[in-house]
């Protein structure tokens, strides 16, 4: 069985004092829907502290990019072994850092193999624009992503990656995909995977929705068959939502 994972991409939001205050305040009410992995991923400031305010529970750190080198002259940048030991995932690949960073299919697969190497655990991001959406070539343009992300990587290292579908369009906007046509694109996304891989792979394999998850269209997400997960945004920035995605998706999936 694929345990549902709900992941609060917190982007450039909360300073470390109010992200140690909220995780404080989820923690209790989290810790009682333990049938669905819980995982904040805050801005890089902000993780000694929340790591340390929840050690010792069960909702994971992750953080939201890293460099794939280990060190350099790369200024702004994070490697994986300054993650190691603070945070379990990763997030790769977001199209704001391909948007705004100019981070490519090719460096999305370079992260991948950082993170693989020092331990982490990546949350690989894919996704269309609306212009790729309407032309009617989503299908093609995700596989490549998918293909490029994992190009390289063994079959061994698949049990820690996530892969989060997220139409661009429906990121922020309020506009979300249905829960059909989520399903169906990562319905090929499995398939993708099984073909580079193979079927068991594939089918353990978990696959988030993430754009405009919000509380009330959760169910509707969680109750596809092919969906495993949220990689929610703005939703995910406050307390009372955020348990609420959980709660959500621990009843839609019946645990
Ligand atoms: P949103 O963001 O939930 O605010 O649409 C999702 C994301 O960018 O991961």
């Amino acid at each position: 069985m694929r345990i549902p994972i709900i992941a609060g991409n917190w982007k450039m939001y909360k300073t470390p004092q109010e992200a140690v205050a909220f995780v404080n305040a989820i923690k209790g009410p989290l810790a009682d829907l333990s049938a669905a992995e819980r995982v904040v991923c805050p801005p890089y400031v902000a993780l000694p502290g929340v790591a340390q305010a929840l050690e010792g529970t069960e909702i994971a750190v992750g953080a939201q990019d890293l460099h794939w080198e280990d060190e350099g002259a790369y200024t702004s940048q994070v490697s994986g072994p300054m993650l190691k030991g603070l945070v379990k995932y990763v997030i790769i690949g977001h199209s704001e850092t391909r948007e705004y960073q100019g981070v490519t299919n090719e460096m999305v697969n370079k992260k991948a193999k950082a993170a693989l190497h020092h331990g982490l655990h990546p949350i690989i991001a894919v996704g269309e624009s609306l212009a790729i959406n309407e032309a009617g070539n989503t299908q093609s343009f995700v596989e490549t992503q998918i293909r490029a992300a994992f190009d390289g990587i063994p079959a061994s290292d698949l049990e820690r990656i996530v892969i989060a579908y997220e139409p661009i369009w429906a990121i922020g906007t309020g506009k979300s995909a249905s829960g059909e046509q989520a399903n169906a694109i990562i319905g090929n996304i499995r398939a993708t995977i099984a073909d580079l891989y193979d079927d068991a792979v594939a089918g353990a394999m978990r696959i988030q929705y993430g754009g405009s998850v919000k509380p009330n269209n959760m169910i509707e997400f969680m109750s596809q068959p092919h969906i495993d997960g949220a990689l929610v945004g703005g939703a995910a920035l406050k307390e009372d939502s955020f348990v609420e995605l959980v709660r959500l998706a621990i009843e839609a999936k019946g645990l």
